[in-house]
């Protein structure tokens, strides 16, 4: 636990989800915690293990009726992505942005707490922000998992075009990075990157096949590893100040003879180490990520505007290139990938494409009738053909269980969305006949 902390009014009290959208403090002993939350089961799929639910409700009321209720959440996280409502004080068509910078910071850091317990061993806790507030929820994070669980602070180009109007035309958001584990030993079960082998050039017609190269040095002073390497221009080259050559004399003399040494520039440059598709390690991913490789929003908006030409378009969603990289890196097929800020379901359908389990999460019923199941039943069905559904070669399968937790406090009104969700699933239920339970359980929290 850091030492040094963030600290907002009323930080020592929880804070609960209150009606559909809004939230309230906790005062000690508030009788009103020990009010049962709602836990409706809307398909009839069994939420086992190896379940991907999406739930709609409160992510913080989710996370404690799923692991009460099920036991879906049991074989531990491998992934926390979130993408939360950035506090940019600006409504979009969807939510409001426009929270209290106390509450704000009291709902990251009861949510990150709650997810805490449940991730395994090597789990990693990727939070999506800006500048409005990325820097304060560092500090949050630091607290929450200890500031030696910080692995990465990943900027992703979010957009290519420019804001001539602003002082900076912000194109960047920022990618919190924390592994509770520690960067080190999460480092042995994080994957890298695939290089991509199209890159490959056969400069030289080896009849080895097509090769990359790397710079034949390595950082430091290594008295064996210093010696002159002559050119076939015959010039004589020492190492690079306080670096030494990749390998002994010996061990160069025999690469050398093997034909796996490089001399660009026509025979003139530094020497450089001939690597063939198999010998290629993955790549370790840099932190900063530009578009041509994990896409902008506008490119997630035209996947989305493709999907459903007749809805008003989702206002902040992520590309699903952006997805894949992370959940690339950070799981193995199988593993639990967990977003508890759902937005248009990209990490769900992402993971499902990639062959992760997922759970999700999203508050606002009329974004999860608009976007989010109708993206998801695509997948399954095999009918969404953008995103990565075409490097994956996604062809549909798979299912998943929905569930519905009602918020402790407040009210929820008619208007909530629930019922249409309700009737869109009992219609397509008697479309397809498949049984469909309506089991309703409530239960507090421990
Ligand atoms: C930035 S969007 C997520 C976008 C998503 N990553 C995508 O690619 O579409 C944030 C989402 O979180 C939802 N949300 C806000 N507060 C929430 C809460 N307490 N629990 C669950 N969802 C919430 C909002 O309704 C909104 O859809």
């Amino acid at each position: 636990m850091s030492d040094i902390q963030l600290i907002w009014p009323n930080k020592d009290l929880p804070l609960r989800a209150a009606g559909v959208a809004s939230f309230e403090w906790v005062q000690p002993m508030d009788r009103r915690m020990s009010i049962p939350l709602e836990f409706e089961n809307l398909t009839a799929s069994l939420l086992d293990v190896p379940a991907n639910v999406l739930a709609i409700g409160d992510g913080l009321d989710v996370l404690e009726a799923l692991t009460l209720q099920t036991n879906v959440l049991e074989d531990g996280i491998r992934l926390v992505y979130i993408d939360p409502p950035f506090n940019t004080q600006v409504n979009f068509r969807q939510y409001n942005d426009t929270m209290q910078r106390p509450m704000w910071l009291s709902m990251m850091r009861d949510r990150l707490a709650a997810l805490r317990p449940l991730l395994a061993e090597d789990a990693s806790v990727w939070v999506h922000l800006d500048d409005s507030e990325v820097h304060r929820a560092r500090a949050v994070m630091d607290e929450v998992f200890g500031d030696n669980a910080f692995v990465a602070s990943v900027v992703w180009q979010k957009k290519t075009t420019r804001d001539s109007r602003a002082a900076f035309s912000s194109n960047h958001d920022t990618i919190l990075v924390y592994a509770p584990s520690g960067p080190k030993r999460w480092k042995t079960s994080r994957n890298l990157l695939v290089k991509d082998e199209t890159l490959l050039r056969n400069r030289d017609d080896d009849p080895r096949g097509p090769w990359s190269d790397a710079p034949f040095t390595a950082p430091g002073f290594r008295k064996a590893q210093q010696y002159d390497i002559v050119t076939p221009t015959g010039q004589v080259l020492r190492p690079p100040r306080g670096r030494s050559w990749y390998a002994t004399e010996q061990t160069y003399l025999d690469l050398l003879a093997d034909g796996r040494i490089w001399f660009p520039k026509g025979g003139d440059g530094s020497p450089r180490l001939k690597l063939f598709a198999h010998q290629l390690r993955g790549l370790v991913p840099f932190t900063v990520w530009g578009a041509p490789d994990t896409g902008t929003n506008d490119d997630a908006k035209r996947h989305l505007m493709a999907m459903f030409p007749d809805v008003e378009v989702f206002d902040t969603p992520k590309p699903e290139s952006l997805l894949e990289r992370i959940i690339h890196i950070a799981t193995n097929e199988g593993e639990l990938v967990v977003d508890i800020f759902g937005g248009s379901g990209t990490t769900a359908a992402v993971a499902h494409k990639m062959g992760r389990r997922w759970v999700i999460a999203e508050r606002n019923a009329q974004t999860v009738l608009d976007f989010l199941l109708p993206r998801l039943q695509r997948v399954i069905d095999g009918t969404d053909s953008g995103g990565i559904t075409e490097s994956t070669s996604w062809a549909g399968g798979g299912n998943f269980g929905i569930v519905h937790v009602s918020p402790r406090f407040g009210k929820l009104d008619s208007k909530n969305g629930i019922d249409l969700i309700k009737r869109h699933l009992a219609a397509q239920a008697a479309l397809r006949r498949l049984p469909l339970i309506r089991a309703r359980t409530c239960f507090t929290a421990a």
